[in-house]
């Protein structure tokens, strides 16, 4: 993609609209229908080989020709301490019981090789990668440009968002920390980068000059809405797809999407060995006591793995990874291009009921800083906003 089209490669989308990858809730269908709705679908491939990354931009590319993304994490190779893992398989043995499985053996390999799946993604070349748990290096984020690949980088800070910057990064996605699944956290610890969307998407905005998306608890056309008021390029919506028909959520976690209670997310380590937000469940709240004993990710993702899937199998929700933002409670079943197109629908609407009623003293155009320079910090003074003494 020549250089203008990338930095403009936000804005030229119908529908400002990310559907967020999700590993295990999402497939290629759902990037599919979201991108030929005219928003920009993702493709979570953190869990595919590089033969299966190729395979799957094959299969998108294929079904449309609008753009699509394709997100992977970036690890460095696990080497766990014998120790850790032995304390972690103890821990998991009275679960792995309950469901009964076998005693735990350890797993040949811990995840996909970060520069492997980089290497499939630069040689399959789909117009757009995004990243998180870590930052590429400068050389790694040039491979990716130069085979005309847009790249977004995951950020939870704006120290993060500024070396995303640094690297090259074409935009940045400031995940906030409503967001559903794992925090994209690589420079602080989870307090410190424990930082809501609202503060995050104007913080990153007045700290970077690359565009910025949007992510955490955009749930609803008006959630859409402020997340662009804030100055964001695009938004990242992950949660309001869980119920999609297109998704692949397991059902006895889409049944705990329609029976949350109030407030019925947590941050846990006790899953993946990382923070990730999810619905509370047994296991969560059994694991709490030993959230610093737990065996750092991915090897606690790779130990929990067959018991997961174990207790989901068996219809049960008490081990499962229930991955769901703040908002939970507002996600709704559909297609995924109706949930796409809705949302737009509403968050236009609510800006132009927002334009009417306020308009008339703030004056700023609804998206300004899409439309004109990404740079756009927003007027200040009563009377750049057009107002009179
Ligand atoms: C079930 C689930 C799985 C997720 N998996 C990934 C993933 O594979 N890669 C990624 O970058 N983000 C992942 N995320 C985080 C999303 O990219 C995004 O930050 C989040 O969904 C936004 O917040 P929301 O869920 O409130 O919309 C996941 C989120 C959920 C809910």
């Amino acid at each position: 993609m020549p250089g203008p089209l990338r930095s403009l490669m936000l804005s030229r989308l119908t529908i400002p609209i990310i559907q967020a990858p999700m590993l295990g809730a999402t497939t290629e269908a759902i990037a599919i229908a979201v991108s030929n709705a005219g928003g920009l679908g993702s493709f979570a491939a953190a869990g595919s080989s590089p033969e299966q990354i190729k395979t799957s931009v094959e299969k998108i590319r294929a079904a449309t020709r609008q753009p699509f993304a394709v997100n992977i994490f970036v690890l460095d190779p696990a080497e766990p301490d014998p120790a850790v893992v032995r304390a972690a398989m103890d821990l998991l043995a009275p679960w792995r019981e309950r469901y009964g499985l076998p005693p735990q053996s350890i797993p040949n390999t811990w995840a996909q090789n970060t520069a492997a799946q980089i290497d499939a993604i630069i040689e399959s070349a789909p117009p757009a990668a995004s990243f998180t748990f870590g930052c590429l290096a400068p050389e790694q984020v040039s491979r990716l440009k130069a085979a005309g690949i847009y790249v977004i980088g995951t950020a939870t800070t704006v120290a993060e968002a500024k070396a995303w910057e640094a690297a090259g990064a074409d935009a940045i996605c400031a995940q906030g920390i409503e967001a559903g699944g794992h925090r994209g956290t690589f420079l602080a610890d989870i307090h410190a980068s424990a930082i809501g969307t609202l503060s995050l998407v104007s913080t990153i905005c007045a700290a970077v000059e690359a565009p910025v998306i949007a992510a955490g608890g955009i749930t609803t056309g008006e959630a859409v809405a402020a997340a662009l008021m804030l100055g964001a390029d695009a938004v990242q919506v992950g949660t309001a797809y869980l119920l999609a028909e297109e998704a692949v959520t397991p059902e006895p976690q889409r049944q705990a999407i329609l029976d949350a209670p109030d407030d019925p997310t947590r941050l846990t380590r006790a899953i993946s060995g990382r923070y990730a937000r999810g619905i509370d469940n047994e296991f969560m709240r059994a694991m709490r006591l030993n959230e610093d004993s737990i065996a750092p990710y991915p090897v606690q993702n790779a130990l929990t793995g067959e018991l997961r899937a174990a207790a989901l199998k068996a219809g049960s929700t008490d081990v499962a990874s229930l991955w769901a933002g703040q908002s939970v409670k507002l996600a709704r079943p559909g297609k995924a291009a109706d949930i796409t197109m809705n949302l737009w629908r509403q968050a236009q609407a609510v800006m132009r009921a927002r334009t009417t009623r306020f308009g008339a003293v703030v004056g700023v155009t609804p998206n300004a800083r899409r439309m004109g320079s990404n740079h756009y910090r927003g007027p200040h003074t009563f009377q750049e906003y057009g107002g009179e003494e």
